[in-house]
């Protein structure tokens, strides 16, 4: 692969930051590097590959001869920008989920639908964190016993909702600790000691009860699976955890697999590291997976409540398998 101009926009926050790492890691080929951000970070810079770099302000000119933009700068600003990515020549790999249901635009996990990125059309979406980690678990049982059913709980770490999240729970959790009052800025409730649906600040319940977040886990598996027929449901709960998301998935199949057998397709897959020895004390924690780019798996057993499914703990890091590391495995397929 030619080495590539990569602009990074959103470069100042936690995916961001990640996606630095990851192409710094995975020694990506890039010829050179613009991160853009917000007005806000005027004045600031980057460090990529022991160089330092001044952020650019993100505007509709920022991408004359960048071939690739990873976007992790929220919706509005990909609505707002990355068609003039595109209009400049760029292949944008977006973070957000401005433009994941649209029928134009692959919505891609590497492991599951890498051969989608042929499709696209300028823009490739990168898909929710919570929705990646499990349909990486969900293909290889998928491919070898076809899903009927997915019923998924959710764990999900604050850094999902970013910087300020973050600095939220830090700051809620010492105030509590010290007898202190507190605000809630980031979420509508306390987040610290405490889970709490996941929305934004603002009530985000459809007609029906669910989240966004949960309808984002429903249509996105099915779009990334190339299944309409796999039914799905979901709860998405934000937990005072800092990074990795865990989930309790719950999969019917048609054909009956044993855990023994599930065991077996999930350690041949790509992607995954099984753990699932509970003699031991072995199962995924979020803890462990934090700052890991494998998707983790154990708990695995045959729901006793029905004749063909199975339960199991999916666990990975939000930040790198659930946004930045996902992105750059697409601009690698690129
Ligand atoms: P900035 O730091 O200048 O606000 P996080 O999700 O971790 O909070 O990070 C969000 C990222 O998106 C940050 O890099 C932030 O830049 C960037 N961002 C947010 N709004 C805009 C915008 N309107 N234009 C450019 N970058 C933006």
């Amino acid at each position: 692969m030619s080495a590539k101009t990569i602009a990074i926009a959103g470069a100042t926050g936690l995916v961001g930051n990640h996606m630095l790492h990851v192409l710094e890691q995975r020694g990506f080929p890039v010829k050179s590097l613009k991160p853009l951000a917000s007005e806000r970070s005027r004045g600031r810079t980057v460090t990529f590959k022991g160089e330092t770099i001044p952020i650019e302000v993100l505007d509709e000119n920022s991408f004359k001869g960048v071939d690739i933009a990873l976007f992790s700068a929220g919706g509005g600003t990909s609505k707002k920008y990355a068609q003039c990515a595109v209009d400049a020549g760029c292949v944008v790999v977006d973070n957000s989920s401005a433009w994941r249901m649209d029928p134009a635009v692959p919505l891609v996990v590497p492991e599951v639908n890498g051969d989608a990125v042929k499709q696209h059309n300028g823009i490739i979406a990168n898909p929710n964190c919570s929705t990646i980690q499990m349909v990486v678990v969900l293909k290889p049982l998928h491919d070898a016993a076809t899903i009927r059913r997915v019923v998924v709980s959710t764990y999900q770490a604050v850094s999902g909702a970013g910087v300020k999240a973050l600095d939220e729970l830090n700051e809620q959790s010492k105030a509590i600790l010290e007898g202190r009052e507190f605000e809630c800025k980031e979420f509508p409730h306390q987040i610290a000691f405490n889970c709490i649906p996941q929305i934004p600040q603002s009530n985000a319940f459809d007609a029906n009860g669910y989240t966004t977040e949960e309808l984002k886990m429903v249509n996105e598996t099915k779009k990334i699976m190339g299944d309409e027929s796999i039914r799905v449901t979901a709860t998405t709960v934000r937990v005072a955890v800092h990074t990795g998301h865990s989930e309790s998935v719950n999969v019917e199949t048609t054909k009956k697999l044993t855990a023994a057998q599930a065991r077996e397709i999930l350690a041949a897959a790509p992607g995954i590291v099984v753990e699932d020895d509970p003699d031991t004390e072995l199962y995924p924690l979020a803890s462990r997976a934090a700052g890991k780019s494998d998707t983790f798996v154990g708990r695995i057993r045959e729901d006793l409540s029905h004749d063909s499914a199975l339960d199991m703990w999916v666990v990975s890091d939000n930040l790198l398998k659930g946004a930045a590391y996902n992105a750059v495995q697409i601009a690698e397929l690129l």
